[in-house]
């Protein structure tokens, strides 16, 4: 059956079809301000005629159950588009079975210079340095606590925690497990992200170096929180996908031993091999020019992970074929980011669709 009818029509065909008229004049503005603009707007409208668009529930598309928690759908919202936790409500009328926002930080960052976003529309694709800009996690607390969908459990919201700019490697775990502590009665699943192209060095933290110093001590906190709040919440780690396979190997390993969650693979790259454009700017890339890398990465990692590691595949998924090939490599979940700036919130049910 088809998803947008099981979503009611009238609901999706709205909000597609203001996306279709304001698609053009955002990507006439300069890529960050049509971001902020065009959620804050969305927000907005949202909370004036939400109500006319609601589906008395959430649509239950291929349902599915990832480490104890209830998925509506297989597809999530993927870190990056909701840093600061402010339009969840309004993201949530996509469709959306989960919804990830962060990444955070324990102390507001301001990330780094601008511009620092760019489209490269004819290959889909985007490429920013941002660099963990977030207001802060008393302030992304504050606005998740506001969310209605958060509150009515109408989906799954994971929380991406990330460590600061002035923060050392050798003290990331103090920023991971502050935010671990902070969020953990409003968060449903906790990503630690390690694979930020954009803060200096945090990709190191997917090395011999740090990596299993890290997992012992946040595997660690997570077991005694579980216990001393009686709330099992889960904890996964996004990586790269420009690890090699012995770099995939020694990864698997750590998370092997610790027995973590899961795992998303991946976040944007920095090789930007991929582009047939000729642009020289530094960042990572998402969007078409990453499904094969991260689809790659996937299929190496899949059998050296134990079995009940969950995935989560993100990284250039813009078809329902894309979404099939993650989920037949091995994934639970997707997520998307750069699909849904190109293609609409149209994309979520198109995904779902026969899947
Ligand atoms: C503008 C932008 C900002 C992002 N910020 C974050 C972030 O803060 N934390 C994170 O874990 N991933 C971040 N990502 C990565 C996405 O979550 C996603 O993993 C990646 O873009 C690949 O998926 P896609 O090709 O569907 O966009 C960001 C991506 C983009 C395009």
């Amino acid at each position: 059956m088809k998803y947008s009818s099981l979503m009611t029509g009238k609901r999706l065909k709205s909000i597609d079809f203001f996306y279709r008229i304001i698609k053009p004049i955002l990507f006439k503005l300069d890529p960050e301000k049509s971001h902020d603009w065009g959620f804050y707007f969305l927000s907005r409208l949202e909370l004036l005629v939400g109500k006319f668009f609601a589906v008395p529930s959430p649509p239950l598309v291929k349902p599915t159950y990832v480490r104890k928690l209830f998925f509506n759908n297989r597809i999530g919202l993927a870190a990056g588009l909701d840093k600061n936790g402010e339009y969840i409500d309004a993201l949530s009328r996509f469709g959306f079975g989960s919804i990830e926002v962060g990444t955070v930080t324990p102390v507001a960052q301001p990330g780094n210079e601008k511009p620092r976003l760019f489209r490269i529309e004819n290959e889909r694709a985007l490429i920013n340095r941002l660099g963990f800009n977030n207001a802060g996690m008393h302030q992304v607390f504050k606005n998740i606590k506001k969310s209605r969908w958060v509150r009515e459990k109408k989906g799954v919201l994971g929380v991406n925690l990330g460590i600061n700019k002035t923060t050392s490697l050798k003290n990331a775990y103090t920023d991971y497990q502050k935010g671990l502590l902070f969020f953990w009665d409003v968060a449903d699943y906790f990503v630690i992200n390690i694979s930020s192209p954009n803060t200096k060095q945090v990709r190191e933290l997917q090395t011999d170096k740090y990596l299993e110093d890290l997992v012992k001590k946040i595997s660690s906190f997570q077991k005694q929180q579980n216990k001393q709040m009686g709330t099992q919440k889960p904890v996964l780690y996004k990586i790269s996908p420009d690890n090699n396979e012995k770099n995939l190997v020694e990864i698997s390993h750590v998370f092997n031993k610790f027995s973590v969650d899961g795992v998303i693979v991946t976040n944007t790259t920095n090789n930007h091999d991929e582009l047939n454009s000729d642009l020289k700017m530094a960042g990572g890339l998402s969007g078409a020019p990453l499904e094969q890398r991260a689809l790659f990465c996937l299929k190496k990692i899949r059998p050296l992970l134990n079995r009940d590691i969950a995935i989560i595949a993100s990284g250039g998924i813009m078809s329902k074929e894309s979404v099939e090939q993650r989920i037949k490599a091995g994934a639970s979940l997707v997520q998307i980011y750069t699909g849904l700036i190109y293609e609409g919130p149209k994309i979520v049910s198109d995904l779902l669709e026969n899947l």
